[in-house]
């Protein structure tokens, strides 16, 4: 794979150079609730700039069904990558239409330009080799060299992650580079032991990663909404929870190969329930209780782990020399199921181990609970991305970097 250093050593003064990022934040109406992606991609688009290459930074953002919708519009990202560039970024409100052209050939040596989201065009996402290659060629028209640096989204097959750099010259960014080589810390010779907390809410996105960490990992502990799936098939009620029927005997697989393997499986003890999802906008107080992780009664839902949980859960990551974290242990965007994924973050800003969190909500639930992110070794920009990567897959993006 070429880095981004080769390419500044042949030179990009001059040359238009696309930079394909992960840009997909948080947003709250235009408000942007963690810049984390934006923050972890300056590095690359400051070092062409600097260098003299007319940069054009490209990004999906959301899911819009391949047409413009302005609630998907990268405008505020834009914005905010000029106010931590310290530097004038122009936004063209297309993706390869008359305003990106215009743009992208106006540019300046060392200027950057935010084009608009590649997702408002359908062949961005295609499953249609063709109609991906289209999108592809006109994307070319506007660069002549390509650096990948959207790790949060080297998972997907897609126009611009996929198609166009066989296209154009290229190279990897450094948040790419930087993020494989940790994850080769978790695959390759990783010191032990090795602890992995996964929550979230569905066991389904994690049961690729858990059949392959089962080979990996000393400890599993489980929390978040996918733990109830877990509980179930241990065999305990877990009232209205968020259940995933159909995956119980894929859990009870994995229990029972743990088991054998000598893999710890560690599940909650006690959880925090309520009768209702709380409200997340007014963050109304949901006066929650406090019950053991067996006696669920029938009409609550649980939406924590409970203060039990958080002691286990501690002294569980306490001798680790390696832990991956991916996924809340709670509803932690409200303040009352906030503790689970606290002292989950708590017990690796305590721990000396190399700590990777894992992209996604847990990153995003570092940086908002008010942690520190320089206690941790490195908070991923990608969580499906980190969870492919970890399951051995190979990732579309980075395979297109590879020749
Ligand atoms: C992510 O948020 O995980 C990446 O930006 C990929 O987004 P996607 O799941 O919508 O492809």
């Amino acid at each position: 794979m070429k880095t981004i250093d080769e390419l500044l050593t042949e030179g990009v003064a001059g040359k238009r150079v696309f930079v394909r990022a992960d840009l997909n934040v948080p947003l709250d109406g235009a408000t942007i609730t963690d810049d984390g992606r934006i923050r972890a991609v300056v590095p690359t688009i400051a070092k062409l700039a600097e260098a003299g290459a007319r940069v054009i930074v490209a990004s999906h953002l959301g899911r819009p069904k391949g047409a413009a919708d302005p609630a998907f519009s990268l405008a505020p990202v834009a914005r905010r990558l000029g106010e931590l560039l310290a530097a004038e970024v122009v936004f063209a409100a297309d993706t390869v239409g008359e305003s990106a052209t215009a743009v992208t050939a106006g540019l300046a040596d060392g200027q950057v330009a935010v084009i608009e989201n590649l997702r408002f065009n359908a062949g961005e996402t295609s499953k249609d080799d063709a109609e991906r290659a289209a999108f592809a060629d006109l994307l070319a028209l506007l660069a002549d060299v390509y650096v990948g640096d959207g790790f949060g989204a080297v998972h997907r097959k897609h126009a611009s992650v996929y198609d166009l750099p066989a296209r154009l010259p290229h190279a990897a960014g450094y948040l790419i580079a930087t993020e494989v080589g940790v994850l080769k810390k978790l695959t390759e010779d990783v010191q032990r032991p090795y602890v992995v907390a996964l929550g979230g809410s569905k066991v389904s996105d994690k049961l690729g990663v858990i059949d392959h960490l089962l080979e990996k990992a000393d400890r599993i502990l489980i929390g978040g909404g996918m733990a109830y799936t877990f509980l179930k098939a241990q065999g305990h009620e877990v009232g209205t929870s968020l259940l995933q029927e159909d995956q119980i005997p894929a859990v009870r697989e994995y229990l029972a190969r743990a088991k054998d393997k000598g893999v710890e499986f560690v599940l909650p003890v006690d959880v925090l329930v309520a009768g209702a999802f709380p409200d997340l906008r007014t963050k109304a107080p949901a006066h929650p209780a406090t019950v053991a992780a067996d006696a669920i009664p029938a009409d609550q839902l649980g939406l924590d782990i409970g203060p039990e949980t958080c002691r286990l859960y501690a002294s569980k990551l306490a001798d680790a020399a390696t832990v991956f974290w991916n996924g809340p242990m709670g509803v932690f965007e409200h303040p009352d199921y906030a503790e689970g994924t606290k002292a989950v973050a708590q017990a690796l800003v305590d721990s000396p181990a190399f700590s990777v969190v894992g992209g996604g909500d847990s990153a995003a639930a570092v940086r908002i609970l008010g942690f520190d992110e320089k206690a941790f070794s490195h908070i991923s920009t990608g969580g499906g991305a980190s969870l492919e990567y970890l399951e051995g897959k190979t990732l579309p993006g980075l395979a297109a970097l590879e020749d």
